[in-house]
């Protein structure tokens, strides 16, 4: 009978300890890309969120990135790509100090534009 509320402190113990820890726990989120990118649900929304707050109509400098339209030009000509990934021969965007999406955000808009940049 001892042995048995024994062995039930240790479960419980330890079951508290897993309740206790995993709240916590910062979980690590994989990068996940789909074999075809969404323009619409997965490349705007990044735009929107990072760029839009001065390229929204009229923006910055003259660019825009309201639509599709607007956008392709720079996702073609590698501009978009270049000024993401602060690649030092050019403009860095969005400017410091502000933040720009995460490596796995750059991941998807370059993946889009491998797969043709389509307005999908
Ligand atoms: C805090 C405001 C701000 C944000 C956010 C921002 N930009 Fe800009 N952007 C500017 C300004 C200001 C200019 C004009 C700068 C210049 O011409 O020197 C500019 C210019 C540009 C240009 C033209 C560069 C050139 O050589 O003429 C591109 C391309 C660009 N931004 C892309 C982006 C992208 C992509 C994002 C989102 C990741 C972004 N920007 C976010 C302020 C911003």
């Amino acid at each position: 009978m001892k042995k048995l509320i024994v062995l039930s402190l240790i479960v419980t113990f330890f079951s508290c300890e897993k309740e206790h820890v995993s709240p916590n726990t910062t979980e690590y989120v994989p990068c996940v890309i789909s074999d075809s990118v969404s323009f619409q649900s997965e490349v705007f929304p990044i735009i929107t969120d990072y760029c839009m707050p001065c390229h929204s109509n009229p923006g910055a400098g003259g660019v825009n990135f309201d639509t599709y339209a607007e956008i392709l030009p720079f996702a073609l000509s590698g501009q978009l790509v270049q000024t993401l990934i602060h690649d030092t021969t050019g403009i860095i965007m969005p400017p410091l100090p502000s933040n720009g999406p995460d490596s796995c955000g750059v991941k998807i808009i370059k993946r889009w534009i491998d797969q043709g940049a389509l307005n999908n």
